[in-house]
């Protein structure tokens, strides 16, 4: 019997108590004094952990939403859109975009590998880009973009609007909007900040803040900068109620990351990543991403020859830890699994000794506490 069912998913990830404590507070008014200040200190310190020089949002939504606030607050109808897509929520930017009645080019590499910096280099000098989209961390082939690189990359193109989908990375991979030159990135709560899905936080600078602007109308009401940027700099104004709970469960969450430190916090995901990742090598699988481009918040894992993906995935759920299965191509051939936010090294030995119970119990022979064994020995040298 298992008393608990462990999300081991990529997002929702394990919402730990101090945040969840948040969650099931008593509601209060968002005008309530004590609200507002804890909205505020949300706002400031989110906007200043990642180097933010514009306006941070923390809205009630989910990342599909952000996702489009970043394309409608920074382009308008017939601009070019360079859309970068290293899988599934790469593409997501197309339809997106094309239902905003924007030109797109897209560069899409194979699933489990980047596109050439200088491929992106000769699109841009082809023709003038409004925006320039990309993943940080596509959640659908487990790939990291080199967002430093793009970076350095688009700063040679001062009219273009670097956006970065940090849905499935922010909190978990490092980031830092100035030093890497992004000019829109945004996240999702349930992701590596380790909170329940519903808030959305999109970081915007001032060269996004400018566009905006310069734009004049736009058609979008609830997720304009304009709308929104009175109330993030003073909380006490209303244009729309803020999710208050989940507000006090990121803050609880940020004040983790503050008290961590992002590049702590970035080396704990990677000591953790690259030991799992070993283990569910050892015991066949094959992590989708090449190894230079593999994203320490998740793993692809493409299944050994003769492993049938529900049979394994629904023995995982007997276990009580709960996997999901691959996407587009992959689907039905790759599990993927979530290390990120507040997972900690109890929760990846379970997972490990749940794979090895499972793949038994489908008639798959492997020897009882191998992967656990690879993991805690790689934790045990990187501690070192
Ligand atoms: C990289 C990436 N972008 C965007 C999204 C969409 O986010 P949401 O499901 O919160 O709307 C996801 C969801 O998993 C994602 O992984």
């Amino acid at each position: 019997m298992y008393n608990k069912k462990r999300v081991m998913i990529p997002g929702p990830t394990p919402v730990i108590e101090p945040i969840r404590y948040q969650m099931g507070r008593e509601v209060q008014a968002f005008g309530d004094p004590a609200f507002v200040r804890d909205y505020k200190e949300l706002i400031d310190g989110l906007k200043e952990l990642y180097a933010c020089n514009g306006q941070c949002f923390p809205l009630a939504g989910t990342g599909t939403l952000a996702m489009e606030m970043a394309i409608s607050n920074n382009t308008k109808i017939g601009d070019n859109v360079l859309i970068v897509s290293h899988g599934y929520f790469g593409d997501r930017f197309i339809e997106i975009c094309s239902r905003k009645r924007l030109h797109t080019d897209v560069l899409s590499s194979e699933w489990g590998q980047i596109v050439p910096v200088e491929k992106i280099r000769a699109q841009l000098s082809e023709k003038h880009y409004a925006a320039v989209t990309i993943s940080h961390v596509d959640t659908s082939t487990g790939v990291r973009a080199p967002v430093e690189e793009i970076g350095k990359l688009v700063a040679e193109f001062p009219e273009t609007i670097y956006i970065l989908d940090g849905v499935a990375a922010t909190g978990g991979e490092y980031a830092d909007m100035e030093a890497m030159n992004i000019d829109v990135m945004f996240t999702a709560s349930q992701k590596a900040f380790g909170v329940c899905p519903g808030m959305f936080v999109l970081w915007a600078n001032q060269k996004s803040l400018q566009r905006r602007k310069d734009l004049g109308l736009i058609p979008e009401y609830y997720i304009d900068y304009e709308k929104w940027l009175p109330i993030m700099q003073e909380p006490s104004k209303y244009f729309a109620t803020p999710a208050i709970n989940l507000v006090w469960a990121m803050k609880a969450s940020m004040e983790i990351l503050q008290s961590e430190g992002l590049k702590a916090r970035y080396e704990r995901h990677e000591r953790n990543a690259r030991a799992v990742q070993k283990a569910f090598e050892s015991l066949g699988f094959t992590v989708l991403a090449e190894a230079d481009h593999r994203a320490v918040t998740l793993s692809n894992l493409v299944y050994p020859e003769g492993v049938p993906d529900l049979p394994f995935r629904n023995a995982m759920l007997d276990l009580g830890v709960n996997v999901a299965g691959g996407l587009g191509p992959y689907a039905g051939k790759m599990v993927r699994v979530g290390h990120m936010g507040n997972i900690d090294e109890n929760d990846l030995t379970v997972l490990l000794s749940a794979f090895e119970t499972a793949l038994r119990r489908i008639g798959y022979e492997v020897e009882y506490g191998k992967a656990v064994g690879i993991y805690l020995k790689e934790m045990e040298t990187s501690a070192k």
